[in-house]
């Protein structure tokens, strides 16, 4: 009972206008880079880098869930400090060596600051999951919460973390599987179903380094 209290009174916190618009902000903020990215990248290649790009706010369910997976109090503090994927951009591309290209480009931004990175293609996680990851703190100028009519000295700039993630098609397509049969499922999957989860990341690994060697001849 104490918990669905909880819950409803993060829905409600979740549910204030400039949380959301700093959030959508943010998340606008990186996809608009890619597209920039993308465009250079178009001029120096030939070719977009950008199969698609998606992004999404983490919901109060999800969030309570993860609060009480890693064993943190469940409330909008607790929430906004600890967890980096509130908002999160994912980019599917062509091939690995353009996620290399794109997490450069962007370690070298300076309006962005880098807090962690994962490798999960240098080092794909045990079942195989593979994606590189980058948390980083994203500026967004708020406007004034009375509708610009004060004027004020200083633009209102926040830093508001975003987590990116970019992944061949390949790999998203096994991510996708995987989210459906296993991860973060009560129940876990049979050995067999692990072996076979696996194996599939290994016959993705290989396609992707198939797909990278056509497209470099192309
Ligand atoms: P989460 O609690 O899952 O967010 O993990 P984390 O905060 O410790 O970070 P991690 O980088 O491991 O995972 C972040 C995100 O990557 C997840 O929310 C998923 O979107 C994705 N992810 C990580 N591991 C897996 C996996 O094994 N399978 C699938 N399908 N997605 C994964
Ligand atoms: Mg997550």
């Amino acid at each position: 009972m104490e918990e669905q209290i909880q819950i409803e009174k993060l829905r409600r916190s979740w549910e204030n206008d400039e949380f959301q618009r700093m959030h959508a902000l943010a998340r606008e903020t990186v996809v608009r880079n890619l597209r920039e990215l993308n465009g250079f990248y178009i001029v120096k290649t030939g070719h977009g880098f950008t199969r698609f790009v998606e992004s999404r706010m983490k919901t109060p369910e999800s969030i309570c869930g993860k609060l009480k997976r890693k064993g943190y109090d469940i409330d909008f503090e607790t929430a906004v400090s600890e967890l980096n994927d509130i908002s999160g951009v994912r980019c599917i591309c062509y091939s690995v060596k353009e996620i290399y290209w794109i997490a450069r480009q962007i370690g070298k931004d300076s309006r962005f600051t880098i807090i962690k990175v994962k490798d999960y293609i240098r080092k794909p996680k045990k079942n195989g999951y593979e994606s590189y990851h980058i948390v980083m703190d994203v500026p967004v100028q708020m406007e004034d919460s009375e509708q610009g009519l004060k004027k004020k000295e200083q633009p209102d700039t926040r830093m508001v973390r975003v987590e990116l993630q970019l992944r061949t098609m390949i790999m998203d397509a096994w991510a996708g599987m995987d989210n459906r049969v296993s991860y973060k499922k009560e129940k876990e999957v049979s050995p067999e179903m692990a072996k076979r989860i696996e194996k599939y990341a290994k016959i993705g690994r290989r396609l992707d380094k198939l797909i990278q060697r056509t497209l470099d001849e192309a």
